[in-house]
């Protein structure tokens, strides 16, 4: 919500002769043109500041190191003296690495334009407004539209880049990022997220030194491995004090994210495309659009950064009409009967898990192939038509019975879900025997399989069709309205290393005419889990499903470590059985679905009738307790206040967006005996109001905020939640 005072949408780009400052209600990010050189350089990122700023005395240039590899630089490229790490490398029709990128001329655009072919945040003309900078290299002809836009109410700043090939020979761009950013000189410490199959989004902190420091993705997608998110902070800055810049790449693909510290100590970030899978040639009048890159910035440290991201992916970043609404609570068959099933047993799940108050029943793998019969995974990717066996007259008799059962004692009728793998094909298929050109590879080079699967190249027109027609025909062929869209494999063998950004380029089509094409379905993106937990999925699917760790003490780091980046209401969360299938452990029914809680979309994924009678009895009530709460969860501001890693007692609180409710989770996950309990600080309160919490009194906000409330727990895994409401 705009704040009076705050900066509007038609102020917040100010050019004054050649120097160009955008302003949010808390941020200003100020750059000039070299009078001398046509270079971009650098004033400032950070806190608002206004009119003349002082000027810097001139860097003392000796030794090898000239001027320009001294100086902040808006969009540095290559072969000109700056040593460190070019924002974009362009083999030259002649053969040359060298570029001199000049400024040319500049435009503003109230609104913001949408990037070709790629997902991009958007907003009106109150929202956001749009510099754009012209720049050309007049040896080789190439020009480079560096566009900048600024959505002053999240305090982001959205930068993207596009190259166009103005000569008359081919040209190669080896490498391209989307964000470049100099910082001056200070202490600063890098924040990434880090994981690998189900353990993914760990927080990975650590000091900025002298030399590169980077990671990123060579997996053709986003990854569990690194997220593609950094943010740099302050070595003092903690969750709710101190400065915290981040940076998300709008992207599914590899990337890389390079930090480097120069020799004359200021640090660089660069945020784009992995330059070992780039080498995108263009031929003359071809243009290559790098993905958008967000930057926000925040002096209410990283709860503050991950607040501003989170505010602007909800409302400028999904698409969907769901992004904010209450999601069907869901029981999801994985974990249940994973591969063992039949239309009757199917059918029973999903009438146990209505009884127990579920709104949508999901149906994951194993439902369909022919010849290749999916029972296991080593056959049936790529045969969508329902497995005769189990669905002798296809899927529509299970979906009609499901659709017509109630949710609990309600009146509402269960929705019907459906797992797919469409990307994918096991060599085990008929499609792969019919296409077996239509999967990534590398000429006569071994087709490396990954759980016995291959990918299929999206790159090409004709796997988008089919995939685009079969997602279609499913769809139509029953009252479906929910997709788990999975994608379990990286990228190993492509045709070219330009192939990875193509595959890019055709599964944003697809998504995009499959999503416009079925606006009521809810779509929920996964791979292997958190595979591809990025803003690039998120414009087009409202949830991904976090991870396949459904262990609840590993879903508190997993949650709060996705939440850095991405908001709670983009996370799939589920209850699951115990012993857990991933880690062994035993964690009370109650814990397990306070910790789902915490996500947007919640459900079950196990079978209702090996739930013991307590477990039965409890489980009722935590649906309709997630049901209340999930307006707080899906719309309202997230507060870390107790981090998994640091406390055994992790804590988090939601304050609805009016701030007149809130929710706080607290846990406790080793058991204390003889030992005090932490008081928990909550934040994110009005210091002058009066709260009710639940089951303690009223306090004001400032005593709950200043003092705050010592929350007693019995036993491991226990766990509260506790609403506080405004009076
Ligand atoms: C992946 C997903 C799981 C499940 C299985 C089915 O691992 O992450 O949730 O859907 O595939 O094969």
């Amino acid at each position: 919500m705009a704040k009076s005072g705050s900066v509007s949408a038609s102020d917040a780009i100010v050019v004054e002769d050649k120097t160009f400052t955008l302003n949010g209600d808390n941020v200003s990010y100020r750059f000039h043109v070299d009078n001398t050189t046509g270079d971009l350089l650098s004033d400032h990122f950070g806190g608002s500041i206004s009119g003349a700023i002082p000027t810097d005395p001139e860097p003392e240039v000796n030794g090898w190191v000239g001027m320009i590899g001294r100086v902040r630089r808006e969009f540095p490229d290559q072969g000109r003296g700056d040593f460190r790490a070019p924002a974009i490398h362009i083999r030259q029709s002649a053969g040359y690495a060298v570029s001199e990128l000049q400024y040319q001329s500049h435009s503003v655009i109230q609104g913001k334009p949408e990037l070709p072919g790629l997902p991009a945040t958007f907003g009106g003309e109150d929202d956001v407004t749009t510099l754009v900078v012209h720049l050309y290299d007049n040896y080789s002809s190439v020009a480079a539209d560096l566009s900048y836009s600024i959505f002053p109410k999240y305090d982001a700043i959205v930068r993207s880049a596009n190259v166009t090939n103005k000569g008359k020979g081919d040209i190669t761009i080896e490498a391209l990022a989307s964000l470049s950013v100099d910082l001056p000189l200070e202490d600063l410490d890098m924040i990434g997220l880090r994981g690998d199959w189900a353990r993914e989004a760990r927080r990975e902190r650590r000091r900025v030194e002298y030399g590169s420091q980077g990671f990123g993705s060579t997996t053709g997608f986003s990854s569990h491995l690194h997220n593609p998110f950094l943010a740099l902070v302050h070595p003092s800055t903690t969750e709710s004090q101190g400065e915290a810049w981040g940076f998300s790449l709008v992207y599914t693909g590899s990337f890389a994210v390079d930090v480097e510290k120069g020799s004359q100590g200021l640090t660089r970030a660069l945020l784009g495309f992995n330059r070992n899978q780039l080498s995108w040639s263009l031929g003359p009048g071809e243009s290559l659009t790098s993905p958008e890159c967000v930057s926000v910035y925040s002096n209410n440290g990283i709860g503050g950064m991950s607040r501003s991201l989170h505010r602007l992916y909800r409302n400028h970043l999904i698409k969907s009409q769901f992004a904010t609404s209450n999601r069907p609570v869901l029981l999801n068959s994985w974990e249940g009967v994973y591969f063992d099933y039949n239309q009757t047993s199917m059918y029973t799940l999903a009438e146990k898990s209505a009884a127990l108050g579920t709104k949508l029943f999901v149906m994951d793998d194993g439902w369909f192939g022919k010849e290749y019969p999916r029972v296991s995974d080593n056959a049936g990717l790529g045969d969508w038509t329902p497995n005769p066996d189990r669905f002798p007259k296809g899927l529509d008799p299970l979906v009609s019975n499901v659709t017509e059962l109630k949710a609990g004692n309600t009146s509402t009728n269960l929705r019907f879900g459906i797992w797919i793998e469409p990307e994918m094909v096991n060599p085990n298929s008929t499609l792969y025997k019919k296409h077996p050109d239509w999967v990534m590879h590398a000429g006569p080079y071994p087709r490396t399989e990954r759980r016995q699967q291959l990918l299929l190249n999206l790159a090409l027109p004709e796997v988008q069709n089919f995939v685009i027609d079969t997602v279609s025909d499913i769809l139509n062929s029953a009252d479906i309205t929910y997709v788990k869209w999975d994608h379990n494999r990286g990228m190993h063998e492509s045709a070219s290393p330009s192939a990875n950004h193509a595959y890019m380029l055709g599964i944003y089509h697809v998504f995009d005419v499959l999503t416009t094409r079925f606006p009521n379905v809810l779509w929920e993106g996964c791979a292997s889990g958190g595979g591809r937990f990025d803003p690039g999925v998120l414009q087009y699917f409202p949830q991904i499903w976090t991870s396949d760790d459904t262990d609840a003490v590993e879903r508190i780091s997993i949650q709060l470590g996705t939440s850095l980046a991405y908001p709670p209401s983009a996370m799939g969360a589920h209850i699951s059985a115990v012993p857990n299938h991933q880690t062994g452990r035993s964690i009370p029914v109650v814990f397990r679905a306070h910790v789902a809680m915490m996500g947007g979309s919640f459900g079950l994924e196990l079978n209702p009738e090996e739930l013991t009678e307590d477990e039965s009895a409890a489980v009722p009530g935590l649906i309709k307790q997630a049901e209340e709460i999930a307006p707080i969860i899906l719309k309202g501001d997230m507060f870390r206040l107790k981090l998994p890693e640091e406390s055994n007692w992790p804590a988090v609180l939601f304050v609805s967006e009016e701030g007149d409710k809130a929710v706080m989770f607290a846990f406790q996950i080793n058991p204390t005996v003889n030992h005090a309990f932490p008081r928990i600080r909550l934040q994110g309160l009005d210091e002058q109001a009066t709260y009710k919490v639940e089951g303690e009194g009223e306090f004001s906000g400032k005593t709950l905020m200043n003092m705050g409330l010592l929350v007693a727990f019995e036993g491991d895994y226990s766990s509260k939640v506790l609403s506080l409401e405004r009076v």
